[in-house]
Order: C-alpha cells, then structure tokens, then sequence
C-alpha cells in the first residue's frame, strides 16, 4: 500500500472523462487501498481516481462512518431538495467553494468483490458522492465558483506554480 500524488488544478487529467471499469480485479482493489491511504493522509473525506492520475470510473470516501469504495457509480435518484455548502477539494487547494446540491441520492455502482451495491445517502455523504461524481465527469468545484473568482484563483495557482 502506498501513498499516491494528488493532482492539482490545473492538470488536465482532472478535466477528462473517466472511463468505465470492466471487472473489479487485483490491480483496482489495490487502487482502492491506496486511494484510502492517500485521502486518509492528506485529511480528505473523499477521493477519485482521477486525483491520482488514473482515468478509472473509481472513488472512495469515509466521512468517518467507514470506508466506501465504488467502480462505475450511476446516479439512480436525486432528491428534489437541494443545499448548498461550502466544499473544498484535495485537488484545489485553498478555495472553499459554496455548492448547491441534492440534499439526497441514490447511486449504484461495483463494490471490491466485483459485486453491485446499492447506496441511498443523504446530507454530508449525499454531498461527497455527487462531489467525487463530479470528477470521474471532469468537473471540479471551480466550476462552481463565479467568474471573475475563478480568475482570481487561476492567477493565484499560476503564481504558486511559479515560485
Ligand atoms: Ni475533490
């Protein structure tokens, strides 16, 4: 097990679509393990494979209740209700960024045995599945910022980049 990098914006692997799983082998359990390691080291509630270079349909979260691991998550049902909050991503780095979101989801996907689960969450954990979804699609919470913010985080990371 290891600890992976963490791709920060604006690398361009965070803006591609991630490709689907086929099977859930040793080379993606592995992946997961060291996913978790890396979100668990950096002090993340949630991670996906993009973050870490790989262009794989795979997250893991813990918001403390436990390891999630899921290849291919699909929406099945989002509440109707939304809420927004402040969320910050590994991958962004200084920036809280207010985002609305379904307060409720349904996903299904491929857990570590290859085997389909089901998982009906709301409010924080709602809040990271949509979160990590949003990066297997290439969208990051920039994306929620406005434009004349987004800039200005641009130039910033810009200038770190430089120094
Ligand atoms: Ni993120």
């Amino acid at each position: 097990m290891g600890t992976m990098q963490i791709r920060k914006y604006p690398d361009s692997i965070l803006r591609q679509e991630c490709q689907a799983v086929a099977e859930i082998m040793d080379k993606e359990i592995r992946l997961f393990e060291d996913m978790l390691t890396t979100m668990r080291s950096s002090q993340g509630i949630g991670l996906a494979a993009p973050q870490v270079g790989i262009n794989k349909r795979i997250i893991v979260i813990d918001i403390g209740e436990g390891p999630i691991k899921i290849a291919n998550p699909e929406i099945i049902k989002l509440g109707k209700a939304k809420e927004s909050m402040g969320e910050g991503c590994l991958s962004v780095p200084d920036a809280i960024v207010d985002v609305s979101r379904p307060s409720e989801v349904i996903i299904k996907g491929l857990n570590e045995k290859n085997r389909p689960v089901e998982i009906k969450a709301k409010g924080l954990l709602a809040r990271v599945i949509l979160h990590e979804l949003d990066h297997l699609n290439g969208k990051l919470i920039v994306d929620y910022m406005s434009f004349l913010r987004k800039i200005d985080y641009r130039l910033k990371t810009r200038n770190k980049l430089h120094m």
